[in-house]
């Protein structure tokens, strides 16, 4: 069995899905789900993009343990510099640095000839070596270049210290046939591939990224670039969950294997969706609503009878457990905690406490309290964005004829309380207004749903909203049994993190 290295980009690459912007903290508590989940390398920023990233990468080279922590540089002596800074206190540490190269990249965007660009490469991997042992180069647009360019650009990167050669399909653009053919002519091509790790990051444009990364494992590939969930730019990233869950399912086929725990799988899918306010589509393979659920009398009939007539992967390897239910009403702090720690969530005492008045009052407005209800109400409660306006009360009139639907919005903003009474299109609407009144922040609302969390009437409602102000796009999400609550908390998270993160740029600027 061939060793395949799992280097995971949801912090960085996953990161740049429109609206997905994640806080330090969140960061932070995926990136200790990625360790939990055997990942060998996170990717857990940019260190130059922003003063966010830079503290994001930092904290996490400094709290987590197991994987190697990674920072992207450009080729660039000031980006890997600052990615050099972010990461010098990880146990592992790795830079990860870029240039394109093919002739699209060089001519239009970068406006070099291949000659300047085998000198940078040459120079950029050399000075992050200065840094680090363990240095990534990749060409950007790899897929798109020239071949005999590509191999000679990837010479001069593994003779200036690149341990690790990352071939990107920037844009989603190869074939899984095409692929594996460019990966053998590396291995062919390229005189000293010897001495680096062949490594590939596809995205999903064709939706072909998972199949594009598999191909190039048969052909000598040993990384796996992907993402939970497949998040990335546009069409997103490899999936890691599909990768992982094909070569555990085709050792047959693949001759490969990853360190990575698969009953892990399910906890970190559900817990960088909620987080990042990404909802899973419901037939998405492995992770989605429907990945397991067979619905057609022969299928079920099957099923029963012999579950691997239709089913080539069980619900309990990527640790869906049938029976759901977790806890009740007479539930003590101590189960709480536990079951949150199985599900990644270490909650300091504080927290805990906190979660742990949340959970009663869930308990009594609704008989089983699952997995699900769990997550739903610890990252609104507990690992929510600081609350700038809190909700005090919401109260709606509505109805199907002549009413015309009003909400009154009580917001708390430290010591003092804000109150409007506001009609508008329906309930949600004039809450929405009400809340853009009191903030002074008026937003334009491009997405809305609300989803019950669990089965059966009494189950939470979580609503997820996406909110446009002056150009930046920001997610929230809230839970309660009551959707028109729900839908109130959803916005107002958005709209504190909106205030958060234009105290953070403030903050930066002053
Ligand atoms: O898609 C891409 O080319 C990238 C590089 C930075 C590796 O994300
Ligand atoms: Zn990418």
């Amino acid at each position: 069995m061939e060793r395949i290295y799992i280097f995971d980009t949801t912090l960085r690459d996953g990161e740049q899905t429109p609206g997905a912007n994640l806080s330090t903290e969140e960061k932070l508590i995926i990136a200790k789900q990625l360790s939990r989940l055997g990942v060998d390398i996170i990717e857990a920023g940019f260190p130059i993009s922003s003063p966010g990233d830079f503290e994001a990468v930092k904290l996490i080279a400094r709290e987590v343990k197991g994987p190697i922590i990674c920072g992207l540089a450009r080729a660039r002596a000031e980006d890997i510099d600052r990615a050099a800074e972010a990461i010098k206190i990880a146990e592992r540490p790795r830079i990860h640095t870029f240039i394109s190269t093919s002739d699209i990249h060089l001519k239009h965007q970068f406006r070099k000839t291949r000659e300047e660009v085998l000198a940078i490469v040459a120079e950029m991997v050399a000075r992050a070596k200065g840094y680090v042992e363990d240095v990534e180069y990749s060409p950007m647009d790899a897929t798109r270049s020239d071949h005999e360019y590509l191999y000679k650009v990837l010479e001069i990167a593994i003779e200036a210290g690149a341990t690790t050669v990352n071939i990107p399909d920037t844009v989603g653009y190869t074939t899984p046939a095409e692929f594996a053919d460019l990966i053998r002519g590396i291995k062919k091509n390229v005189k000293n591939i010897d001495q680096a790790v062949i490594s590939v990051h596809c995205h999903n444009d064709l939706g072909m990224a998972t199949a594009n990364s598999l191909s190039a494992v048969l052909a000598g590939a040993r990384q796996i670039e992907c993402a939970v969930n497949g998040l990335g730019e546009r069409a997103g990233n490899t999936s890691l969950e599909e990768v992982v869950m094909s070569l555990a399912t085709r050792p047959d086929n693949f001759k490969a294997e990853t360190g990575i725990k698969l009953d892990e799988i399910y906890s970190i899918s559900r817990m960088v969706s909620s987080l990042t306010g990404i909802p899973v589509q419901p037939n998405k393979a492995i992770v989605g609503a429907n990945a397991f659920a067979h619905e057609s009398g022969i299928h079920q009939d099957g099923v029963l009878k012999e579950r691997s007539t239709y089913e080539i992967m069980r619900p309990e390897t990527i640790g869906l457990s049938k029976s759901r239910l977790v806890l009740g009403k007479l539930s003590g702090r101590h189960a709480l905690g536990q079951r949150l720690g199985e599900l990644g969530y270490q909650l300091s005492k504080e927290e805990l406490n906190g979660a742990f008045v949340r959970f009663k009052e869930l308990a009594d407005k609704k008989k089983e309290v699952f997995d699900e209800d769990l997550i739903a109400l610890v990252e609104d409660e507990v690992f929510s964005i600081p609350e700038t306006f809190s909700l005090e009360d919401v109260y709606t009139v509505s109805g199907s004829r002549q009413i015309i639907p009003e909400a009154t919005v009580k917001l708390r903003r430290g010591d003092k309380v804000f109150e409007e009474k506001v009609w508008g299109n329906g309930p949600v609407d004039a809450i929405y207004l009400a809340i853009d009144k009191i903030t002074g922040l008026p937003c334009e609302l491009m997405d809305f749903s609300v989803r019950a969390v669990t089965e059966k009437k009494d189950a939470l409602g979580e609503a997820m909203v996406k909110i446009k102000h002056k150009g930046e796009i920001i997610i929230g999400r809230g839970a309660s049994t009551d959707v028109i609550e729900a839908s109130a908390k959803a916005y107002l998270a958005a709209v504190n993190r909106l205030v958060y993160k234009m105290r953070e740029r403030k903050g930066k600027e002053d």
